[in-house]
């Protein structure tokens, strides 16, 4: 359990009294999938959101507790100087509590050994990749991340799409002189998904070693999780907005537009796999509902034109696209709003789950007495929350454009605390909180992801292996 500070609510005066109205309060959001100032990983371009854009962007969308990502190069042997650095990046920055999970780029000797100091710092999770030059993992690789992981109780995310497979579509694409932003959802096409989700179910399996799946987009890939799920496999499972919102025809648009809509995975086919992803949010197959907020510009260079159209590729080529979409404001208003899930589902997707999964229950995702942070969301009663067309200058990150232009949004944080402090109140003053007031907080071991099996893995001298 993660400790609660000393002075806790039953100490306090209140100052203010809230009339919820009739609103819905809840616990405030809990975003365990988020990319701040990261240098070129995925395309093209940096992050455009800093610490402090995107917790701004964060809290004034209900989300009060963020675990954002440390980045390893494939190029640097360590994993604590990636830690310091991000650290100092995040430190006296950040609107709203924090975390990171270390993303390995390169799981060298070094960097294994570097997982108990990871764990005694209060970081249980971390992220691995089995797609893009610059973090791909081999197989053999990802058996040595899972099991050092197993033994330091540490959850390991996986990015599953099968590179070679996008490599190979996209030399495909290339030859034929197919460059549009809608080929990039042609150039990662559900088999690499589904592929790269089943060979990281087995492996997981192999090692007895617990494994979230980041952003699942396709209805084949669910279904590996959950028949996975039902043998009792520690499998966990993501997925995002994009994948519930949006569709191949978002990036089906003139010229570069489609730009604004790539992602990996990308948006899938129809309104059909839509409805699986929603589906598997509502059966359990989704532990959680991350915005993978990975925020870039359209107009990115410094003329305020696009850096990947030129005059070789007036539209753009897909393959310099940065992969990502900034969501960290909408992810809560645009799941609550879409009627499509029992709010208790919602609060355990977007608060509770992530908070248990990544060690930080019952301090976040939680309102108990004594126990909890008292970060809280109360929205609108139905009579007073009035609909509108979502526009991106209506957001608080450092991104021009939004995906999810021209929504229409029937829900949004009326009140958002964070530690007893108003931080949003979208009637009087909208932002309240401040820069600095977020703070890093130390995890535990995930309480809802564990290995089935005492013991360690071993080989033994009669050819069998499993655990001692
Ligand atoms: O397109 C995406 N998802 N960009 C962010 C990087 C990642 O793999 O999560
Ligand atoms: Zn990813
Ligand atoms: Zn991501
Ligand atoms: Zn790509």
């Amino acid at each position: 359990m993660v400790k609660t500070p000393k002075g806790d609510l039953r100490d306090a005066k209140a100052t203010r009294t809230i009339d919820a109205e009739g609103g819905y309060v809840m616990p405030g959001g809990v975003d365990g999938h988020v990319h701040l100032q990261e240098p070129p990983l995925f395309g093209k371009g940096s992050s455009a959101d800093n610490y402090e854009t995107g917790s701004r962007s964060a809290v004034c969308g209900g989300t009060t507790c963020m675990v954002s990502f440390a980045p390893q190069k494939k190029s640097e042997d360590t994993l604590l100087d990636t830690l310091r650095a991000t650290y100092e990046r995040a430190r006296d920055n950040c609107y709203i509590d924090y975390s990171f999970h270390l993303l390995v780029g390169n799981p060298s000797e070094r960097a294994l050994s570097e997982f108990k100091t990871l764990r005694e710092e209060g970081i249980t999770s971390l992220k691995i990749y089995m797609t893009y030059e610059a973090l791909k993992l081999n197989d053999g690789q990802i058996l040595d991340v899972l099991l050092e992981a197993r033994k330091q109780k540490i959850t390991t995310m996986v990015h599953a799409e099968n590179g070679e497979v996008i490599d190979w579509m996209t030399k495909q694409l290339e030859k034929r002189k197919l460059y549009a932003p809608k080929y990039h959802g042609t150039s990662h096409p559900p088999v690499a998904e589904t592929e790269a989700t089943y060979r990281a179910i087995q492996l997981s399996d192999f090692m007895d070693s617990p494994i979230l799946i980041v952003h699942v987009s396709t209805p084949e890939a669910a279904a590996h999780i959950r028949s996975a799920q039902s043998r009792g496999i520690p499998i966990y499972a993501e997925t995002c907005p994009q994948y519930l919102f949006l569709t191949r025809s978002d990036l089906d648009k003139p010229g570069f537009e489609g730009a604004k809509c790539v992602c990996s995975p990308p948006p899938r086919e129809s309104e059909a796999d839509c409805d699986v992803i929603w589906d598997g949010l509502s059966n359990g197959t989704f532990t959680i509902l991350s915005s993978d907020h990975c925020p870039f510009r359209y107009n990115d260079n410094v003329n305020g034109k696009q850096t990947c159209v030129t005059d070789e590729y007036p539209v753009g080529h897909f393959k310099y696209i940065p992969n990502g979409i900034a969501g960290i404001e909408t992810r809560l208003s645009l799941a609550l709003g879409a009627d499509r899930l029992d709010v208790k589902k919602f609060v355990e997707l977007t608060s509770t789950n992530p908070a248990k999964l990544y060690g930080l229950h019952p301090l976040k995702g939680a309102l108990v007495e004594g126990q909890s942070d008292a970060d809280i969301n109360i929205w609108y009663p139905p009579e007073k929350m009035q609909e509108f067309q979502l526009k991106n200058e209506m957001l608080h990150h450092n991104v021009d454009y939004t995906p999810f232009e021209g929504r229409t949004m029937k829900q949004w944080p009326r009140y958002t605390l964070l530690r007893g402090k108003v931080v949003w109140d979208r009637d009087n003053g909208g932002l309240l909180g401040e820069k600095g007031y977020g703070k890093f907080i130390k995890r535990e071991a995930s309480s809802l992801a564990k290995p089935r099996h005492e013991g360690e893995w071993g080989i033994f001298e009669d050819g069998s292996f499993g655990f001692s």
